[in-house]
Formats: structure tokens, C-alpha cells, sequence
């Protein structure tokens, strides 16, 4: 495939790109957003692999297909609750491609274009700040990846790690690396610069992400996703592909936006979440305090009360994911629409565990899209509403979160669900949400519990109905 023919199929591949990025900002055209994506990048594999720059074909044909089934393989056996976490992991390896690239396009710089002396000196510099700043961003994204994977898996503890002095350790990170890349110029390229910067990217990624508390992680997986998008156009920019590029500043861009409106759903500030939680106050309001007796009803007693009910709001959050409760609370939907019952549904951006988790389960269980609202357009009919159902939220609806200043998520706007008249909670335990914070909710007198499994509770329902 000669370049001319290489650099066309790009122009389309990174087209296809936007239109896919514009399809996905939408759950009706969603579906076909993934389409132009698996096009695009369809185009670019070829192109790139058939490229006349391109050694050792059967190599890379070879690692696509270990790599590839690794990839079916995984793709088939995660639960959509995981998902999160795999996004994180595969962040990470896209830092780690940036580092590696870094090191082999300094081992092995590129063919110099240029032909003037000054010129030739000019791309020189510009390819070593390159390879610094390439392999700076895929370090921090790389161990900022991994700590924000096994926070969302568990394995490492969700609440922010509060070394003392970390923001100052923050800017001594950076402070360093600065005057490394200077010295790593001015001496015409150092590997020891390069190793020790590297070293210093590793840890500052690690305690950028480690510092950022459970509450917080939604900001932490889409900030992640802009990093890694930096970090393959910084990639783009050594392997002078242009496609990278795009694709780079375009995955960077909007994971970029997204951080700045989980931000804004979340009332952080989006500077300090990024700087690894600047300025924030470590909050200590806990789940010891006493808030009193919680009622409890059983699924009978709640079909009754939504057969007398004219409008029902349902807030679904990461409990619902679990239990795959979506199925039959679309069946129950359809049972009380039939009877003349308004019902509706009322998302918290942050619900579940990744952006958009719970229109994807209500869409995949094919609940009409009009009647899924977002918070803010449906927060003040909840003070006229009959009965919500909270199945499996917890934090979305916790009002502690506008109540107590001392609590973790403090100042994040909430589903108002206690103004509706019934309150029914569908969850297992008293245990708290995924912020570790009890939530007053479940205490008050217009609060009635339904324990049990999801899915089980709203059969139970569904079959009373
Ligand atoms: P959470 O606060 O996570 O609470 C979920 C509730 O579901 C828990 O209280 C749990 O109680 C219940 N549950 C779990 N399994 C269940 C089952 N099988 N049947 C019934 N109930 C079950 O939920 P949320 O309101 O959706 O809030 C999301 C939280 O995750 C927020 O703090 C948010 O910041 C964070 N987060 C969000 C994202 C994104 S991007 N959405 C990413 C990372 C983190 P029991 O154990 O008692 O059953």
C-alpha cells in the first residue's frame, strides 16, 4: 500500500472516529457509534500493517492474534459491573505502550527529515521532548491506571491515601521531572535522565490516584481515560503517525470533557481532582452515628401500594447491576403502564459504576428511552410523586450528601427520593454504598426496606402484580 493510499485510509479511519464519538453521545444512536469505531479502526489496522513503513508482518500478525483472543476471551467473561475495571486496566497498558515506545524511539530515533544544519538540530530537540513527555505521561497513566483498577476491584483499600506533605510531594514530582527534561536536552539525551524521570512518573502516577477517595472514582476512571489518550497521541507524535495522533487528542479530549461534567454532576472541583484531590478536607463523618429504626415491608405489601399509586419513579443504581434486575423491572413497568400508572425513571450520573451504567441496563432491557429522565430534569417531580422505588442505590440517594458538610460526598447533588410520599429501598443489608457512608435515608418515617435481592424482590413483585 503505497503512503499517499496509507495516509487517505487515515483521513477516513479518524472520520469515522468523530462520527463514532458522535453516535455514542447518544443511547439511540449508540449502537451504531460502536459500528463506526470497529470501522475506523478496522480501516487503520490494515492500512497501518499493509503501510509501506511496516517490517515484519508476521509478527504483528502473530501478537494481534494472542493478543486478540486474549482480548475475545475477556470481553466475553466480564460482567458489566466490571467493566470499570477493565477500562482501567486496559488504560494502563496503553501507558505502558507510550513508556516503551518512548524507550525505543530513543534507542532508535527516527530517520531526520531535515537538511539544514539548524533544522536538523530544531526536529532533534523536538524528538527528545517528545520521548520525555511521552514516556512522562504513560508512567503516571500507567500506575494511576493499575491503582484505580484495584481500587474498583477491591484489592486496594477505596479511601484517599493521605500521606503527609502530598502536595508538595505532588509538585517536587513535577519540579524534578521539569529540571530532568532540561538536563536531558541540554546533554543531547540521557538515559539515566529517562530512567530516574521514569521512576518519578511511576510514583507520582500511583499517589495521584491513590490520594483520591472511593466517592471520587467516577472523575478518577474518565480523568484516566483522557491520560491514556495523551499518552498514545505523545506515542503518535515519536512514531510520527498521524492517525495516533488524532485518535490520541481525540480519546484525550473527550475523556477530558467527561472528567470536567462528572465534575460538575459530582459539585468537585475539577482542578483539585486532578491535582490527586488538592484542597480537599479529609472527612470523617462516619456510619457509627445512631439514626434510629428502620421499618421494613415485603414484596406483596409494595405491589399493593404501586397498584394505588398514579406516578412511580425508579432510581436504579449499582445494586440493580448486580442483581440484573433490569429485566423485571421493565416487566413490572410494563404491568403498572398498563394500568394506567406513570412510571418513570430517574438517573444520577455518577449511578452504578461507569457512565451511562444504568441507561445501558435499561436500554438492554428494553425500557422505552422517554421515560428514563436525568437527575436534573426530574429531581423536583419527586415532592409529587406516589412511591419510589430505590432499587439498589444507595450514595445517589443519600441525603447526607446535602445535610451533613462533614460527609465524604458533601455537596454532591442527589435524588431527592425522600420528598416522593413512599420510599421503598431495595437492598440486602443495612451495609453502606460504595462511599462507605451510612445513609439517613433508610431511617426516615416515609422509608420502608425491602431486603433481599434485587432480581428475587421485583420477581416477587412482578408475580403479586
Ligand atoms: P452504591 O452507593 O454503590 O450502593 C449500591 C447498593 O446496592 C449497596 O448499598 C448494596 O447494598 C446494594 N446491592 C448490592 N448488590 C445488591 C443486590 N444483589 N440486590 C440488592 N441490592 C444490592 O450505588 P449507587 O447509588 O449506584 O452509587 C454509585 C456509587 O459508585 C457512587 O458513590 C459513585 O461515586 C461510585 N462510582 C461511580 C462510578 C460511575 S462512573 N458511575 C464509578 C466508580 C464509582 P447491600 O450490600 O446491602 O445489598
Amino acid at each position: 500500500m503505497s503512503a499517499g493510499l496509507v495516509q487517505a485510509a487515515y483521513l477516513v479511519a479518524a472520520i469515522f472516529f468523530i462520527k463514532s464519538l458522535a453516535g455514542l453521545s447518544k443511547q439511540e444512536t449508540a449502537r451504531a457509534g460502536n459500528y463506526y469505531g470497529i470501522a475506523g479502526m478496522g480501516i487503520a489496522l490494515i492500512a497501518t500493517i499493509f503501510g509501506p513503513s511496516t517490517e515484519g508482518i508476521a509478527w504483528i500478525l502473530l501478537a494481534m492474534v494472542i493478543g486478540g483472543a486474549i482480548g475475545i476471551h475477556y470481553a466475553k467473561k466480564v460482567e458489566m459491573t466490571e467493566m470499570p475495571e477493565l477500562v482501567a486496566i486496559l488504560h494502563s497498558f496503553v501507558g505502558m505502550a507510550a513508556v516503551l515506545v518512548g524507550f525505543n524511539s530513543y534507542i532508535d530515533p527516527p530517520a531526520v527529515i531535515s537538511t539544514t544544519p539548524a533544522d536538523i538540530h530544531a526536529e532533534h530537540v523536538i524528538h527528545l521532548v517528545e520521548v520525555f513527555l511521552g514516556v512522562f505521561i504513560g508512567a503516571v497513566t500507567f500506575t494511576g491506571s493499575i491503582v484505580a483498577f484495584g481500587k474498583l476491584r477491591g484489592v486496594i483499600s477505596s479511601s484517599a491515601l493521605n500521606i503527609p506533605h502530598k502536595h508538595k510531594w505532588n509538585l517536587l514530582a513535577i519540579v524534578a521531572s521539569v529540571l530532568l527534561m532540561i538536563y536531558f536536552v541540554k546533554a543531547d539525551g540521557s538515559m539515566f535522565a529517562m530512567l530516574v524521570m521514569t521512576l518519578i512518573a511511576f510514583a507520582f502516577g500511583y499517589h495521584l490516584v491513590a490520594s483520591i477517595g472511593g466517592a471520587d472514582m467516577p472523575v478518577v476512571v474518565s480523568m484516566l481515560n483522557s491520560y491514556s489518550g495523551w499518552a498514545a497521541a505523545a506515542a503518535g507524535f515519536m512514531l510520527a503517525n498521524d492517525l495516533l495522533i488524532v485518535t490520541g487528542a481525540l480519546v484525550g479530549s473527550s475523556g477530558a470533557i467527561l472528567s470536567y461534567i462528572m465534575c460538575k454532576a459530582m459539585n468537585r472541583s475539577f482542578i483539585s481532582v486532578i491535582a490527586g484531590g488538592f484542597g480537599q478536607e479529609v472527612s470523617t463523618s462516619g456510619s457509627d452515628e445512631d439514626y434510629g429504626e428502620h421499618r421494613e415491608i415485603n414484596a406483596e405489601d409494595v405491589a399493593d401500594m404501586l397498584k394505588n399509586s398514579s406516578s412511580v419513579i425508579i432510581t436504579p443504581g449499582y445494586g440493580m447491576a448486580v442483581a440484573q434486575a433490569q429485566y423485571p423491572v421493565h416487566e413490572i413497568t410494563e404491568k403498572l403502564r398498563a394500568h394506567g400508572v406513570n412510571v418513570r425513571f430517574a438517573i444520577h450520573p455518577v449511578a452504578g459504576r461507569l457512565p451511562g451504567h444504568m441507561n445501558v441496563l435499561l436500554a438492554e432491557a428494553k425500557v422505552p428511552y422517554d421515560i428514563v429522565l436525568e437527575m436534573d430534569e426530574i429531581n423536583d417531580d419527586l415532592g409529587s410523586t406516589d412511591t419510589v422505588l430505590v432499587i439498589g442505590a444507595n450514595d445517589t440517594v443519600n441525603p447526607a450528601a446535602l445535610d451533613d458538610p462533614n460527609s465524604p460526598i458533601a455537596g454532591m447533588p442527589v435524588l431527592e427520593v425522600w420528598n416522593a410520599e413512599n420510599v421503598i429501598v431495595f437492598k440486602r443489608s443495612m451495609n453502606p454504598g460504595y462511599a462507605g457512608v451510612q445513609n439517613p435515608l433508610f431511617f426516615k418515617e416515609n422509608t420502608q426496606m425491602l431486603f433481599g435481592d434485587a432480581k428475587e424482590s421485583v420477581d416477587a413483585i412482578s408475580k403479586a402484580l
